[in-house]
């Protein structure tokens, strides 16, 4: 059993105090609010929650949970530290940390006084780069310790939803942490065994990064369901039942299908059905935020790529992939084909790489080329052999993933500007030749 210290008693504060507690560890909970340090200490929960007040009753009744203002005692007498205190906007909408400063401050200064090793776990929500560009200086400066040596360090967010809180802490749906040494990963690790959820561990940004795509998703999906759902009621629909069904598809829509980073969306359907959806909604007078951003992003991930051809000073450019996913010689709508006629609209050379689209064009096939209506002299612009295209290109785009020609790729990356839109290789990340859009 671990023996923690858990900084503000909020809402994530007092619900992990007191499910730590329930659990046999030993938790010291620390504020700086005199009345809710009273409250604990009376058996009694600060915060209107489900199933929490008798949590409290127990844990402090059995001597688990206890509560005070006393940093050092709570530092001198526990292992870990979570910090959980709150980090309101900023007004110009950045993330405060003023609450978390001062918190670490305080943790710094008993952290000096402390003989044995003491990990400080930061369970805020703080944007990526916060750990490493304001929490471990100032837990430096004031304990006059180096982080990750002589205290541990982690980021561990919190998923929870206020009303089934502590439902979520014992079947979370979601257990990421950063760890800076092993220590603290071993604490947050025999924490979360035996949740029965898979517990990734990453490095801190990455963990604070998670947390921001977690919220932002949940806000992604209830504007988008309100959106289709003003749409609906304007067709005379039900927007709930059009959803509920819809989200009954967890192959394509509730999955991980279509959430990978990377090139603008294109094909026969998504284009059109987007624009045919958001006209339908204007016609009937009702606003569509949500799919007009989704169509000006669509469009902004193509001049991203555009600019990374610029950038990369190339004046024959190879395309490794046309069509508008791979596996197909369909060229509609596809976000490469626009692409690459701007960029021969722009005076550079254009040659490309489509092992099905060269097909088509090889077996004389009547729909060869079928749907390109915005590059000129498309068949002419085929390379069938793909080492004749990286030697002849001043910068190789991967536009679809081809698994067979990933080792040439790789290779080539070593000797001229690579630019990958697909990931061709989890193993790359950008390093000046190789250039991947969204790593
Ligand atoms: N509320 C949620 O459902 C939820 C879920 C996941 C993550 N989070 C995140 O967790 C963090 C905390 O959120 P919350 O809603 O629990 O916050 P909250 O505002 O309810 O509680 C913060 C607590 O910290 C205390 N505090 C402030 N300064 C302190 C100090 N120096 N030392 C000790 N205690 C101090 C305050 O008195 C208060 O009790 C935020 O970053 C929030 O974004 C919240």
């Amino acid at each position: 059993m671990a023996r923690i210290s858990v900084f503000g008693i909020g809402y994530v504060g007092v619900v992990s105090a007191a499910c730590l507690a329930r659990d046999g560890h030993d938790v010291i909970a620390v504020d700086v609010d005199p009345g809710k340090i009273e409250q604990i200490n009376a058996g009694m929960s600060p915060i209107v929650e489900n199933g929490l007040d008798p949590l409290i009753a127990d844990a402090v009744k059995a001597g688990k949970l206890v509560a005070t203002d006393d940093v050092q005692r709570a530092i001198d007498n526990t292992d870990a530290s979570f910090i959980a205190v709150g980090t309101p906007s900023a007004p110009d909408g950045s993330v405060g940390l003023k609450y978390v400063e001062v918190v670490c401050e305080s943790i710094g200064r008993a952290l000096k006084n402390k003989d044995g090793f003491h990990s400080v776990v930061i369970r805020s929500t703080i944007v990526p780069g916060s750990c490493e560009g304001t929490c471990i200086p100032v837990l430096e400066r004031e304990s006059g310790k180096t982080a990750g040596v002589d205290f541990g360090m982690g980021y561990y967010p919190e998923f929870l939803r206020e009303s089934t809180a502590i439902e979520d802490y014992y079947d979370p749906g979601l257990i990421v942490f950063g760890a800076l040494d092993d220590g603290t990963a071993k604490i947050l690790t025999e924490l979360n065994e035996g949740l029965g959820c898979k517990i990734h561990v990453v490095d801190l940004r990455t963990a604070e990064m998670v947390k921001y795509c977690s919220n932002t998703w949940r806000a992604v999906k209830v504007t988008y369901a309100n959106e289709i759902g003003n749409i609906a009621k304007a067709c005379g629909l039900d927007g709930q039942t059009v959803m509920e069904i819809l989200t009954s598809d967890t192959k394509a829509i509730i999955s991980p299908y279509f959430m990978r980073p990377g090139f603008a969306f294109g094909g026969s359907c998504l284009p059109k059905d987007v624009r045919a959806l958001r006209h339908l909604a204007r016609e009937k007078g009702v606003p569509s935020y949500l799919l007009d951003a989704t169509l000006e992003a669509n469009e902004a991930q193509i001049q991203r790529a555009q600019k990374m051809v610029q950038d990369s000073g190339a004046q024959k450019v190879g395309f490794v992939g046309i069509s508008f996913k791979p596996g197909t010689d369909d060229l509609r709508e596809s976000p490469l084909a626009t692409l690459a006629s701007r960029l021969i609209a722009n005076g550079i050379e254009v040659d490309i790489y489509d092992p099905y689209v060269h097909e088509a064009y090889a077996n004389e096939n009547s729909m060869a080329g079928r749907g390109n209506d915005v590059i000129p002299d498309l068949k002419d612009r085929m390379v069938a052999d793909l080492d004749r295209l990286i030697d002849g290109s001043g910068a190789v785009l991967v536009g679809n993933f081809y698994g067979d020609a990933v080792e040439k790729l790789e290779k080539a990356a070593a000797e001229r500007p690579v630019l990958d839109l697909t990931r061709m290789s989890r193993k790359m990340v950008s390093n000046g030749t190789y250039e991947g859009i969204c790593w």
